[in-house]
């Protein structure tokens, strides 16, 4: 650390001008004291690469990477660390000793967020995990690591959730696949990791699978409750959006980078009502 020169980072994405990573990794700069520059580079959609090389050669100290690079990412990077081989996907680099370090902080994120922040205890809990894309391999890994006694895999197309779960087995947890209509009982923790939100769309979970002590997770945000939280609160679930999870990925990053973890609760209310 230098008073000059601070270490320089910046999420790489297509679209990216939305992000709010800069304000984040500001935030944690600010209370951890740690010099860094945080920025938003926009990579054409064929040139992530390139962009990579760039920042390495201005020497950037690493990136967090968003939609639609973080598979791009984990081909690029030289070494990968376990979590982020596990998900197949990269959403943090670090540029060090010539190497390209690829990490994924998604799914540390959301167990942060569901542990900490909703305080909710995943060791011993059933949880349904909605989609089989790259989101959901992604919070594979850190959810196995908590001891849950149970996950299904619910998707659409009934192969993806196969393939998922045969990557994933696991010697305590019991963990399965099966398309929507066959969801089978109710769940301590739902977890819509499908892209349904997006288009304002319900993913077709049967409301057996809420009980009034259920927490629904959404891994998707924006001003109003999806779809799905609305359709998860109907049945007297408590809800949470990927807001948490945002802010969960980004200080887990730091962490990767700066050996420090920066305290997110204050952010969690104020960067929200921005
Ligand atoms: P991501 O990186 O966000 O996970 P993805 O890898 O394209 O994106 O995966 C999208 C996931 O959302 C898939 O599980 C997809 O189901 P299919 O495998 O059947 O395509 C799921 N999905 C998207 N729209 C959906 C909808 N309207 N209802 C239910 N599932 C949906």
């Amino acid at each position: 650390m230098t008073d000059t020169h601070p270490d320089r980072y910046c999420v790489i994405g297509n679209p990216v001008a939305h992000s709010k990573s800069p304000d984040i990794h500001a935030a944690f700069a600010r209370q951890t004291g740690q010099h860094i520059d945080y920025g938003r580079r926009l990579a054409p959609l064929d040139g992530f690469a390139d962009v990579v090389r760039d920042l390495i050669a201005k020497g950037y100290k690493g990136a967090n990477v968003t939609v639609p690079f973080k598979l791009e990412a984990a081909a690029i990077a030289t070494r990968l660390e376990e979590r982020a081989r596990a998900a197949g996907a990269v959403n943090t680099l670090r540029f060090v000793d010539g190497e390209i370090v690829g990490d994924n902080t998604d799914g540390p994120g959301l167990v942060a967020d569901i542990v900490q922040n909703a305080g909710v205890a995943l060791a011993g809990k059933r949880i349904l995990l909605l989609g089989a894309g790259g989101a959901a391999r992604g919070v594979m890994l850190p959810f196995l690591q908590q001891g849950p006694s149970a996950i299904v895999v619910a998707n659409r197309t009934r192969k993806t959730a196969d393939t998922l779960v045969a990557d994933f087995q696991d010697q305590v947890t019991r963990v399965t696949a099966c398309n929507f209509e066959d969801i089978d009982g109710s769940f301590d923790i739902v977890v819509n990791a499908t892209s349904a939100s997006l288009t304002q769309e319900l993913p077709p979970v049967p409301s057996s699978a809420f009980t009034e002590t259920t927490l629904a997770l959404d891994m998707m945000y924006g001003d109003a409750p999806t779809p799905f939280m609305v359709f998860a609160a109907r049945q007297g679930a408590a809800t949470r959006d990927g807001f948490g999870m945002l802010v969960e990925q980004a200080a887990e990053a730091f962490l990767v980078w700066r050996g420090v973890r920066p305290d997110t609760r204050e952010l969690l209310t104020t960067l929200r009502t921005k």
